[in-house]
C-alpha cells in the first residue's frame, strides 16, 4: 500500500457538478450583463464562492458593495442548489464507485477535501452520505485551494501526514493546494496534465492500480 490515506476533491472528482455551476453562474452573469463563458468558467474550478464571484465580477464595469456581492454569491447558490436537487445515486458513476470500493477494500483511508459548502448535501444525493471516513470542506475552512487548509485539516482528521497521503483533484488550484500542503497530488480532468501533479489520471479507477 503506497498510501495510507487518499483524500478526494468532490466537484468533477467524485461527481459531475461542475456544469451546474457553469449554468448558475452564467445566469447570473447574464443578468448583471457581465461577460461570462465556459472557458472562463476553468478560472472558478476548486475556487470558494466568493472568490469566484470576484473573478466574475472583475469582468463587469462597475464595483459592487459587501452585501450586493453576498445577494449575488446567494442567487448562484440558490440556482445552483435547485439544479443539484436533480442529482441522484445515478450520479455516481460505475468507475467512481468501483474505485472507492476497492480503495477501501485495501484498507485505504477515504476523505474529502472540497472547497464547497454544499458538500454534505451533494454526498446526501449521491448516495455517498456516511461514506467517507472523513469529510473536509468549505463550511470548516477560512482559506480558498489553492491555499492547502481544506487538504491540512482533512489529514488532521483522518489523523495522517500529508507525506502519507494522496490528493486527487481535477482543479490547477487544487493541485497548487496539493502541492504546497506536502502530498502527493494525482491529477484528472481539466487539471489531467498539469505538470506539479505526481500521477496523471486518464479515469479515476487508474487509482487502483496506483494505491
Ligand atoms: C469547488 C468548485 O469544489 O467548490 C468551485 O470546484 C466552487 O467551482 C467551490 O466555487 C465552492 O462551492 P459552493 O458549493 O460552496 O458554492
Ligand atoms: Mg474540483
Amino acid at each position: 500500500m503506497r498510501y495510507k490515506g487518499i483524500i478526494f476533491d468532490l466537484d468533477g472528482v467524485i461527481c459531475s457538478t461542475d456544469e451546474y455551476h457553469y449554468l448558475a453562474w452564467q445566469a447570473l452573469a447574464d443578468r448583471l450583463g457581465i461577460p461570462f463563458d465556459r472557458e472562463r468558467n476553468h478560472l472558478l474550478r476548486g475556487v470558494s464562492r466568493m472568490a469566484s464571484l470576484e473573478i466574475i465580477l472583475e469582468k463587469g464595469n462597475r464595483t459592487y458593495s459587501d452585501s450586493e456581492k453576498e445577494a449575488f454569491a446567494e442567487e448562484k447558490n440558490t440556482t445552483y442548489r435547485q439544479l443539484l436537487a436533480r442529482m441522484s445515486t445515478a450520479d455516481l458513476s460505475d468507475d467512481v464507485k468501483k474505485t472507492l470500493d476497492g480503495l477501501r477494500a485495501k484498507g485505504i483511508i477515504l476523505a474529502i477535501g472540497s472547497s464547497s459548502k454544499n458538500t454534505p448535501f451533494i454526498l446526501d444525493r449521491i448516495g455517498l452520505a456516511g461514506f467517507f471516513d472523513a469529510v473536509a470542506d468549505g463550511n470548516c475552512i477560512t482559506r480558498s485551494k489553492p491555499d492547502p487548509e481544506v487538504f491540512l485539516k482533512a489529514a488532521e482528521m483522518i489523523g495522517q501526514d500529508p507525506a502519507d497521503c494522496l490528493v486527487v483533484e481535477d482543479a490547477h488550484a487544487g493541485v497548487e493546494a496539493a502541492v504546497a500542503g506536502g502530498f502527493d497530488c494525482a491529477a484528472i480532468g481539466d487539471a489531467r496534465d498539469d505538470e506539479r501533479a505526481k500521477w496523471h489520471l486518464d479515469k479515476l479507477s487508474d487509482l487502483l492500480g496506483i494505491a
